[in-house]
């Protein structure tokens, strides 16, 4: 081994040694994806918050995997960078910000314009973090968190069931609803609460339009590495997190990865499940 080599291996282990000291341990990740070029093929699917996060990690998979893609936020910038970055004939974007429910019904017409045909999948994905706790949860912070995660969630799904049930289809159409992790433990400020009502929604949900070819599921990730856990970004590599029993955070690939299936036809036998993917938190 030569001596650059060699120092160059002291330097990561020593940046290694700095990263276990400062978050307590250190945790590197290796998945394996499925890859099926054709799985969602002909699926157009609308996802909301689809700019960053899991929300792009799920755009990015869907379109590997054949789908016509359509990602929705409030900023225009960061979904026109998206856009231009991946650059995908099968990916466009609708600005559309979830809290203002009265558009939905316009706004479900410019998506299946924009998928060019019905939205089939709905992800509703689009959600704020917390930045308050209890005791200091303010009414503002109730009704900032509320209105995007659990109010808009719910509009949006009144819509394009109504408007699924007006406009039928011999295929499947389907909702994921993403949850979380604290949408199965106690809940003491809105972000968790609201993810219990994500929660409810699509067991009731799945059971009202279950009759109707509309299949409502969901998916309750952990701790994932995205722009709404700042501490986990910044610790680069190191995917260290004592919160669950794997001792590390996910990445969004990995929740991606499960809705790909979930979406395909490969799970068309599933109703009002929320699916909890988060390392054995919530059984401790
Ligand atoms: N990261 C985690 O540890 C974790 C764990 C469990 C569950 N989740 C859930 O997973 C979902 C995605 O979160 P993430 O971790 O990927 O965080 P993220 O990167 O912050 O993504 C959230 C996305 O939602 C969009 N958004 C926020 N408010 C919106 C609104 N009113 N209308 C439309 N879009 C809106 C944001 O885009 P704009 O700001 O451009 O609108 C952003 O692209 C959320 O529902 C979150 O609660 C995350």
């Amino acid at each position: 081994m030569s001596f650059i080599s060699k120092l160059n291996r002291i330097i990561k282990s020593i940046k290694a040694f700095k990263e276990t000291y400062k978050f307590g341990g250190f945790n590197e990740i290796n998945i394996t994806t499925i890859e099926n070029k054709d799985l969602l093929k002909g699926k157009r699917i609308l996802i909301t918050g689809g700019g960053s996060g899991i929300g792009l990690s799920m755009a990015k998979k869907f379109i590997s995997q054949g789908a016509n893609v359509l990602i929705s936020g409030r900023n225009e910038d960061k979904l026109k960078n998206v856009i231009d970055s991946l650059s995908n004939k099968r990916l466009s974007y609708i600005v559309w910000d979830v809290t203002e429910t009265n558009l939905c019904d316009v706004k479900i017409l410019e998506a299946n314009n924009l998928l060019g045909g019905d939205v089939d999948i709905l992800i509703n994905n689009a959600g704020l973090q917390p930045k308050a706790f209890f005791p200091n949860v303010t009414e503002e912070e109730w009704i900032r968190i509320y209105e995007t995660n659990s109010k808009g969630t719910f509009f949006l799904c009144q819509a394009i069931c109504k408007y699924w049930k007006a406009n039928k289809s011999s295929n499947y159409r389907k909702i994921i609803n993403i949850s979380s992790q604290g949408g199965f433990v106690g809940a003491t400020y809105p972000y968790r609460m609201t993810k219990w009502d994500v929660c409810g929604l699509t067991q009731g949900l799945g059971l009202a339009m279950a009759p109707y070819g509309i299949l409502v599921n969901g998916i309750a990730p952990g701790v994932v590495k995205t722009e709404m856990q700042a501490f986990s970004l910044k610790q680069g590599n190191n995917t260290f997190c004592n919160q669950n029993l794997l001792n590390r955070v996910q990445l969004p690939d990995e929740i991606a990865d499960f809705a790909s299936f979930m979406i395909s036809d490969a799970c068309n036998f599933m109703v009002g499940q929320t699916i909890l993917v988060d390392g054995g938190y919530s059984l401790k």
